[in-house]
């Protein structure tokens, strides 16, 4: 059997983001799970601010369009999600607002099609002290909404600029397992 494919995504675009660090790491964890995994940068499927009327008339952006079919494309998803103001970030609500919508074009492969009874996971970081535990409340809850079923493993990394090693892995080992545990939960869940 092929190995589950996983497609990663970070909610934040900046460079030195602390969520695209996690996202690394979650990336060795799902390989190391025997999952294929695929860790995307959103800076480079950026979308304009959803907007019905523009969508009515130029229909889904291109970066969607090219979101959607890697999304289709893979068997699970995970999200490692930053906390803006207790909550996720707007770059990753719009991209999943987008990515929700039917490209006219390609009904089959874009819209609640590509997300419905797909294993997510999630997982966090801050530098604060909840580590993003409370973004991640509400991205279960917008996942659940667009028919994904989402693990209850999850794992949080507070004060998340102190916990990576040079080589990007988690410092703590207690942090390192549960991630593991995520990626193995999530594997087995998209096999
Ligand atoms: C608008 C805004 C709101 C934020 N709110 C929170 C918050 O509620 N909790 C928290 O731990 N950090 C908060 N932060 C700090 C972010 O966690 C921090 O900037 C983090 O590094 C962003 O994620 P990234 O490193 O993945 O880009 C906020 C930052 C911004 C810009």
């Amino acid at each position: 059997m092929a190995p589950p494919r996983v497609l990663i995504v970070p909610g934040s675009a900046r460079s030195q983001a602390l969520s695209k660090r996690l996202a690394a790491a979650a990336l060795a964890a799902i390989d190391r799970a025997a999952g294929a995994g695929t860790l995307i940068d959103l800076a480079l499927f950026e979308m304009p601010l959803y907007h019905a009327d523009l969508e009515a008339r130029e229909g889904v952006p291109e970066a969607t369009r090219r979101l959607q079919a890697l999304i289709a494309e893979h068997e699970a998803l995970l999200i490692a999600s930053p906390e803006y103001n207790g909550s996720m970030t707007p770059l990753l609500v719009n991209t999943l607002d987008w990515c929700s919508r039917v490209d006219r074009a390609n009904p089959t492969r874009s819209g609640l099609a590509i997300f419905a009874d797909k294993p997510a996971a999630l997982v966090g970081s801050s530098p604060g002290a909840f580590g993003g535990l409370r973004a991640l409340i509400h991205l279960r809850d917008l996942l659940g909404y667009l028919g994904m079923v989402v693990i209850p493993q999850q794992v949080v990394i507070p004060r998340a600029h102190q916990a990576f090693d040079a080589d990007g892995g988690l410092v703590d080992p207690t942090q390192r397992a549960a991630l593991e545990a995520v990626a193995a939960a999530l594997v087995r869940a998209a096999a």
